[in-house]
């Protein structure tokens, strides 16, 4: 099936990502900011580089912007694709908190607003350890909520797991964590993340919980996967897909890995025991 961003996606990157990059003194047709794809992609690097340093005449803005450019919207079309799956056939009564593990400019919150009518609402967690990201996802994130087709999204901006000041007593709220195309960082201890995150979902929600991982096809990238996959099962995940697959989108089809984890709502009863 053809994998395209909803109308009000598409408008929403032209907006804050085409046209600055267009109107940019530096640019000319088809050379965002006067780079080749090739000067481009060594800025990126990507999505690894450290996107809070300047890159020669970059700025660490100008470095966000021809992320969001040049790689944003593949990963906006796989996680579109993913949650046209997991909730196209009804999505969960209460409202969902997201936590976007990596998140650059709000990559997950995007792709899942574009899902949902805007008679939903959604609260977002956005993790990432460039403040540049964070702070043009935050924008985005405005202008995503601003938008009367756009569901209503409460959204959170962190450099750690550590740092969300979560002040909600623990309900029975559904959350769904992505983790897309994170793993390939240097900087990641993934047992540490995991540990994080099983300590957030105990302050979070006691309701079921989904995580969503997409990266390249390629090994390198995937090398952290077991570690991730079996730190996941030991807090109680489930592993249900762990696959290659296809995306078609109008330009080009990309292969990408992908699983899904879920764990079921964490309801106890102990009768006399402890
Ligand atoms: C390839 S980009 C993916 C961004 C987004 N998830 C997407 O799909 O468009 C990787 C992101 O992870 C962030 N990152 C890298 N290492 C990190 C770490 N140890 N903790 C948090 N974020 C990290 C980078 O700053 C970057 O924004």
């Amino acid at each position: 099936m053809l994998t395209t961003l909803p109308p009000a996606i598409e408008y929403l990157r032209k907006r804050m990502v085409v046209e600055p990059l267009r109107l940019d003194t530096r640019s000319t047709p088809n050379r965002p900011l006067g780079l080749s794809p090739a000067q481009a992609s060594a800025a990126i690097s990507w999505g690894q580089a450290n996107f809070d340093e300047p890159f020669g005449s970059l700025s660490p803005r100008d470095r966000v912007l021809l992320y969001a450019y040049w790689n944003q919207k593949r990963h906006l079309e796989e996680l579109s694709e993913a949650f046209r799956q997991l909730f196209g056939h009804g999505r969960p009564k209460q409202s969902m908190i997201i936590v976007d593990l990596g998140c650059g400019p709000f990559t997950g919150g995007l792709a899942l607003a574009g899902q949902l009518g805007p008679e939903e609402e959604f609260e977002y967690i956005g993790v990432d350890r460039s403040k540049t990201m964070l702070e043009f996802g935050k924008q985005l994130a405005a202008e995503a909520h601003d938008n009367d087709e756009l569901p209503s999204i409460a959204h959170h901006w962190v450099i750690s797991i550590s740092d969300i000041d979560w002040r909600e007593a623990p309900g029975w709220r559904p959350v769904v964590i992505i983790v897309s195309f994170l793993l390939a960082s240097q900087s990641l201890d993934v047992k540490k993340l995991i540990g994080e995150l099983h300590s957030l979902l105990a302050r979070l929600s006691r309701g079921e919980a989904t995580v969503i991982y997409t990266n390249s096809v390629k090994e390198d990238p995937n090398r952290n996967f077991p570690t991730f996959r079996d730190a996941l099962l030991s807090i109680g995940f489930r592993l249900q897909t762990d696959e290659i697959g296809g995306i078609q989108a109008v330009q080009k089809e990309y292969k990408l890995r992908y699983a899904l984890f879920h764990r079921n709502s964490q309801r106890i009863l102990r009768l006399g025991g402890d």
